[in-house]
């Protein structure tokens, strides 16, 4: 059956928030990178850190697929600017697939912001060893980590 897209959904879709890349980034710059084994769809998330208390003061992103997981983490991006990092670490997909009205078919791509915003927390973690660390477990469904040389760094946000 033909399933149609929530207008939420087209939305973030057709004008996605904080498309773009801050490259390798400086130390202040966590870069998450995570692939969804069923689909092949990547996302790349990367924060901005300010140290002095932990907050994420920018965000960008690119994501290579559908448009659920496009809107997924152009919806991610909005919420987690001016967070900090332990708040940005609880989000959970099931809020943002609830924000979206995702259908069950399509959680795994809301997963993917939810593991791609993991990544580059624990990215800047990584770099910053000395940084207030908060504990990123709680899903058990961690997608694996690919690597950044993969994705190229002047992509469009969709293919
Ligand atoms: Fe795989 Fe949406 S279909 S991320």
């Amino acid at each position: 059956a033909r399933r149609s897209y929530h207008e939420k959904v087209l939305d973030h879709y057709n004008n996605p928030r904080n498309v773009g890349s801050m490259g390798k980034g400086s130390d202040d710059v966590g870069t998450g990178l995570v692939g969804a084994p069923a689909c092949g769809d990547v996302m790349k998330i990367q924060i901005k850190v300010d140290p002095q208390n932990d907050t994420i003061t920018d965000v960008k992103f690119k994501t290579f697929g559908c448009g659920s997981a496009i809107a997924s983490s152009s919806y991610l991006t909005e919420l987690v600017k001016g967070m900090t990092l332990e708040q940005a670490g609880r989000i959970r997909n099931t809020e943002i697939a609830k924000e979206l009205c995702l259908p069950p078919v399509k959680l795994h791509c809301s997963m993917l912001a939810e593991d791609g915003i993991k990544s580059a927390i624990s990215n800047y973690y990584k770099k910053n060893p000395k940084a207030k660390q908060t504990d990123l477990g709680g899903t058990g469904a961690a997608m694996p980590q690919i690597e950044v040389e993969k994705l190229p760094a002047d992509a469009p946000a969709s293919a």
